[in-house]
């Protein structure tokens, strides 16, 4: 796909990895949905970055768990922009707790509606408004693959993402709309604290962990290409070398 000129929903776009996305996009020419869930401030920043692109931008907030406020999101994107071509479904909350022992129902609930269920209902909302030919991109993690300190619902949220964009993209094939995951490993936002960032540099090959940008360089890829469909890319730094 030719990204200049397509309209993008990124969710989780405020920072980390989605505001990568969100320049990445916009400086390839696409105007740009700002979704956040409540840190309006950095929101507006990213909107402000991708307007010095040259290309449109809107800010949507929306918990992506809650189906009224997405359908909202959704209505207010067409309104503004038309269709949504591309689609990347980002948001994503890291636990408090990581051993089953401690992790509490509420915990799973509170995790799998936004990381997993989140996805299915943006997408669900959204889908109507994709045209034939649009990309749909899901952010899942080394963990949905290989388990990880993080707990078993977050791996098992990024997991149910993988298997998700599997049975969406034989779903879609028919109308060309790719779906992709891409399964980074550490990156360096917020969502993981700072001493937590080290000691995974260190079990690194690489010797670092990913900045955001990597990420979305690979986002970028899966959206121009037209016959990557139904992948998982792994973007670790060698971690299944080790
Ligand atoms: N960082 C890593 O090491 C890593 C590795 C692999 C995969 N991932 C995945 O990559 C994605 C982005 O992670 P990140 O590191 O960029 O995280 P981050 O820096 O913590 O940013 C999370 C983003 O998600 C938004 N968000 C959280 N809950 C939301 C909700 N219920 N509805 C809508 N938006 C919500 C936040 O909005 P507000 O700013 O408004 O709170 C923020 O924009 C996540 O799915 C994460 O699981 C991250």
């Amino acid at each position: 796909m030719e990204i200049k000129g397509k309209n993008a929903l990124i969710t989780g776009a405020s920072r980390g990895i989605g505001r990568a996305i969100a320049l990445s996009l916009a400086v390839k020419g696409a105007n740009i949905g700002i979704n956040y869930r409540a840190r309006k401030t950095d929101a507006e920043q990213v909107k402000n970055e991708v307007l010095k692109a040259g290309v449109q931008a809107e800010i949507f907030k929306a918990d992506v768990s809650k189906r009224d406020e997405v359908e909202r999101m959704v209505r207010e994107f067409v309104e503004k922009f038309g269709q949504i071509d591309i689609l990347v479904n980002n948001a994503g909350v890291f636990p408090d707790h990581f051993t089953t022992f401690e992790i509490t129902e509420e915990e799973w609930d509170w995790l799998m509606d936004i990381n997993l269920k989140g996805a299915f209902l943006v997408t669900k909302a959204a889908l109507p408004h994709i045209p034939d030919g649009g990309k749909i991109v899901n952010i899942s993690s080394i963990a949905g693959k290989m388990g990880g300190v993080a707990g078993v619902h977050y791996a098992a949220s990024k997991a149910g993402l993988i298997g998700f964009t599997f049975a969406l993209a034989s779903e879609l094939a028919p109308r060309k709309i790719t779906v992709n995951a891409v399964a980074p490993g550490p990156v360096d936002t917020e969502m993981i604290p700072d001493d937590v960032k080290d000691r995974l540099a260190k079990i690194t090959p690489i010797g670092r962990i990913a900045t955001p940008e990597e990420i979305a360089h690979v986002v970028v890829f899966l959206i121009e290409n037209d016959y990557v469909d139904g992948e998982v890319v792994d973007i670790n730094g060698a971690r299944y070398m080790d």
